[in-house]
């Protein structure tokens, strides 16, 4: 194996942040991970208590934890998970302003020190976070991506793996549109080895499996009280990287720019995309039944609804 050479920059040292840099360590992603908060000594402590690690691991990444923002300097990808997440009934929207605001600080730091990275957002609400960073940084649309579908694809994959008793991993499943109450998981594009998910499960436990994929987060958000999840996010985040880093050209379901795709014009939102060396490589069009059409067409709705507000809010 080829020693890793890419700087990887974490920006927020919470859990899904921390996880992130971790995994990022594991797999051997970068030769540094750089991880960065606004509280002073956590991410150093964090990144301490990692590299501490690393004689029990056997990874080679140095992980330096630091609230400079100059730390971060000439990374080639950034994961940016720093925000504020939902309390158990608030919605992603909730968290428009106070995210936001924190979007754009980061922004302004990334497009200083680090004009040619890779940039993969996580803050929620996601897809209007990722079109705030975007209109920000003024980089091309390719080198800013959202992170949700995948992570709402493998939440919809494990519900399949246990509704049909099949192993998780030859359980394919796919979710588009935003990352909210009005994503559109997609049953017609999920498979257990090649064989159409809808042979194997009836339509009303699809239905529900449906429903629930929808309400992934919240689910886990009621549960835990206080917080949100940060295992699955960070395997998604990751996941993303991974084949950015590596130029798998993996076909991932990514919050990407869209330029006439799907019929929307310059609306961030979930759709699959080959993720490779250059970021975007390519958006990925599916044929989308009338149902899938109009739920597209809403979640759209509901992610302009999103921008509208941040251009109230003076942030956009
Ligand atoms: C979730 C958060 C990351 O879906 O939005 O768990």
């Amino acid at each position: 194996m080829q020693p890793a050479t890419a700087k990887v920059t974490v920006v927020g040292a919470g859990y899904v942040g921390s996880t992130c840099a971790h995994l990022a360590a594991l797999k051997n992603l970068a030769s540094e991970i750089v991880l960065t908060d606004v509280l002073e000594g956590r991410a150093e402590g964090i990144a301490l208590d990692m590299n501490q690690s690393a004689a029990i691991e056997g990874f080679q990444a140095r992980v330096v934890g630091s609230s400079e923002p100059e730390a971060t300097y000439d990374s080639d990808l950034f994961i940016v998970t720093a925000g504020r997440p939902r309390k158990p009934g608030m919605s992603r929207s909730d968290l428009l302003e106070v995210n936001g605001r924190i979007v754009c600080e980061v922004a302004e730091s990334i497009r200083r020190g680090s004009p040619d990275a890779i940039v993969i957002v996580v803050t929620n609400p996601l897809d209007s976070m990722v079109g705030l960073m975007r209109a920000k940084l003024g980089f091309p649309a390719q080198r800013v991506i959202g992170m949700a579908g995948v992570l709402d694809s493998a939440r919809f994959s494990w519900f399949l793996s246990e509704a049909t008793g099949a192993a998780v991993q030859d359980v394919d499943a796919m979710v588009l549109g935003a990352h909210g109450d009005s994503m559109v998981p997609m049953p017609r594009y999920c498979t257990v080895n090649g064989v159409s998910a809808q042979d194997l499960v009836p339509a009303d436990a699809m239905d529900a499996m449906v429903d629930r994929t929808r309400k992934g987060g919240a689910e886990i958000v009621k549960l835990l009280k206080t917080g949100s999840a940060w295992y699955a996010p960070a395997s998604a985040s990751v996941a993303m990287a991974e084949s950015i880093l590596n130029d798998g050209r993996r076909l991932l379901p990514s919050a990407c720019l869209l330029n006439g795709e799907y019929g929307f014009e310059g609306i961030y939102m979930g759709v699959p995309a080959i993720l490779g060396r250059q970021g975007v490589e390519r958006i990925v069009e599916v044929p989308l039944s009338t149902e899938s059409r109009i739920q597209m067409q809403s979640t759209a709705g509901e992610i302009s609804r999103d921008m509208d507000s941040l251009r109230d809010l003076g942030l956009l």
